[in-house]
This record gives C-alpha cells, structure tokens and sequence, in this order.
C-alpha cells in the first residue's frame, strides 16, 4: 500500500507528465503552423514519451493498491516569439520534472516506502537524459539562431526521429 502522502505526489507527477504531453504537442502544433515539419514531428514524439510516463505513474498505483485521481491538466502555452524560445522552455520545463521527481524520491524514503523509492528510480536516469538532451538542443538552436540553411539541416535531422520515441 502506497502511503497516502506519497500517493498524492504521485497523483501531482502524473498531471504533470501529461501537462508535459500537451506541452510538447502544442509546441509540435507551433512548428507545424511553421512549416517545419520535422521540429513539429520531433515534438510530437515527445508527447507521446510523455504520455508513456504519466501512463508508467498510472499501473504503478494500481498494482501498488493506490488510488489514481485525474486531474484537470492545464492550458499550455501555445505561442513563441522565436523557435529558439521553444528550446528555453523545453529546458526549463525537464528541470522542474527533475526537482519534482528528487521530491517524491525524497518523501518515499521519509515515508519509508521502498516499493515506490525503487519505483521512481527509472525517471531519475530518465530525467538526466531528458535534460541532456533538451540542453543539447538548445545549444545547437542557440549556435543556428535565425540561419535558414541550419535552421532546414535541424529541421531534417528531428524529423528522422520516429514516433513515440
Ligand atoms: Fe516526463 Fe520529460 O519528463
């Protein structure tokens, strides 16, 4: 059984993920409007990954005799000024998950809860990667800025990344 403290932190991280989901998907909407494809695509992907984590959180509490409780899931932003701003806020964004995530693991070692402190070990490697990756690319935004040719070379590289990966 899930203590119910950490229970509703789990709840939270799940509305998150799928606060990140939608996320990233208007982000993908952002550049699809944009006409870069492959930026669009590569978001979209992300919003899958993410809707993978909010659905990880899901079964966790069940088979852990949780309670799951879905919450509103708020409007996400849906303009930039520039795509480069898009990348800031990715960032940003991978490392509020990462305090979030260091809280629950935190709380379920207070809480003596062992099931889900080794539970959440998957997202905190997750999370290292996730910001790498975000740190990655916004570097590589920062250093293509408005350049059209990068701008299309960045455009076809993301767009190589399938679907839900
Ligand atoms: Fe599920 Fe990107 O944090």
């Amino acid at each position: 059984m899930v203590p119910q403290k950490v229970q509703t932190a789990l709840n939270n991280q799940l509305n998150e993920e799928m606060f990140a989901s939608y996320s990233y998907l208007a982000m993908s909407a952002y550049f699809e409007s944009h006409d870069l494809s492959g930026f669009a695509s590569w978001f979209r992907a992300q919003s899958t990954e993410e809707y993978g984590h909010a659905m990880k959180i899901f079964d966790y509490l069940h088979q852990a005799g949780g309670k799951v409780t879905l919450k509103e899931i708020k409007s996400p932003k849906t303009n930039w000024k520039a795509y480069l701003d898009v990348f800031k806020d990715m960032y940003a964004a991978e490392q509020k998950v990462t305090k979030s995530i260091n809280s629950i693991v935190e709380l379920s070692g207070k809480e003596k809860d062992y099931a889900t402190n080794n539970f959440l070990q998957w997202f905190v490697s997750e999370q290292v990667e996730e910001e790498a990756t975000a740190q990655k690319l916004l570097k590589r935004m920062e250093m293509v800025g408005n350049n059209t040719p990068g701008l299309l070379m960045m455009d076809r590289e993301l767009g190589m990344r399938a679907s839900g990966q």
